[in-house]
């Protein structure tokens, strides 16, 4: 990892901008450059109302623009309005390879002293092997361990903007391989879930640009990125290594301590996250609604 002393101030003083104050909600940032958490909202409500452009919901979109990833606390939803919220940013994506509570975008999450592993366990940004890559996902946390399971979040856009200027010329017009058969080729077979004939793999472009914010964002991880295309393997292999241990460097990053019933919605376009499964031989569980995204440019 490249050191920081002495050039944090300049390479990360821009990351932490003043913002404009909410008038529907309030937003209490988790630290300058990722992560907020709202109040003053009641989600079953505000889905069951119906207003799709009220004050709330647009307030609900800047602050989900401005954090990348915002969390609400003491949410009473059930699993209908969970998916009606969902579908107030966009249609809902299935999951390629998960279990589902009843409805096939309601994705399980879950894990106990039988789990084999846990959901999200290493950074990655929500199946970025499909070709049009979720936008968001809404995770609703229904049971806590004790302690632990905390889910830890990365500002990409930082990521991005705190590489060499050599390194982003380098990067710009890349693509990389994008691949699910390793990641969910046998990972739900505890759930009872049969594997698919095959899973999706894409090419996306390494330095994509966010469609709302216009910002640039690193869009590589090491949960489902494989190589670079078009250039030598070992060449690869030597440049994915040093973008994922810059995009983990911990001034990227907020860590969220779950409470029964909060809510984690992230925007997969500009952050990736990861699971801490620390609290075996504890309980934690959910559900996740995620929204259909865009192909990356
Ligand atoms: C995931 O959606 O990757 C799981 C995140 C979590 O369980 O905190």
């Amino acid at each position: 990892m490249s050191s920081l002393s002495g050039k944090q101030g300049p390479r990360y003083r821009h990351l932490a901008g003043e913002a404009e104050p909410y008038e529907t909600i309030a937003v209490e940032k988790l630290t300058p450059i990722i992560g907020a958490e709202i109040s003053g909202v009641d989600l079953a409500r505000l889905v069951d109302d119906g207003a799709r452009s009220n004050r709330q919901m647009d307030e609900i979109h800047r602050a989900l623009a401005e954090n990348l990833v915002i969390f609400f606390r003491d949410q009473q939803i059930t699993p209908a309005q969970h998916l009606a919220f969902g579908r107030k940013f966009g249609e809902l994506h299935v999951h390629p390879a998960a279990p589902n509570e009843g409805d096939p975008a309601l994705m399980r999450i879950y894990a106990d002293k039988d789990s084999p592993r846990a959901n999200g366990e290493g950074w990655h940004s929500d199946v970025s092997c499909d070709l049009e890559p979720p936008m968001g996902s809404i995770l609703h946390i229904k049971q806590c361990p004790p302690h632990g399971g905390d889910t830890l979040f990365a500002n990409m856009y930082a990521a991005y903007e705190a590489l060499s200027d050599r390194m982003k010329a380098y990067l710009d017009g890349l693509t990389a391989l994008h691949d699910g058969e390793q990641v969910y080729r046998g990972l739900y077979a505890n759930y009872g879930e049969a594997d698919r004939p095959s899973y999706p793999r894409a090419e996306h472009p390494i330095l994509r640009t966010h469609p709302v914010t216009g910002r640039k964002a690193l869009f590589v991880n090491r949960g489902f990125t494989r190589f670079i295309v078009g250039i030598p393997r070992d060449e690869s292999d030597a440049v994915l290594g040093y973008l994922y241990q810059h995009a983990e460097n911990p001034l990227f990053q907020c860590r969220f301590r779950w409470s029964e019933n909060a809510i984690a919605f992230w925007d997969n376009r500009c952050t990736q996250h990861r699971a801490m499964w620390d609290y075996w031989p504890h309980t934690r569980s959910g559900t996740r609604v995620t929204v259909k995204g865009e192909r990356p440019v």
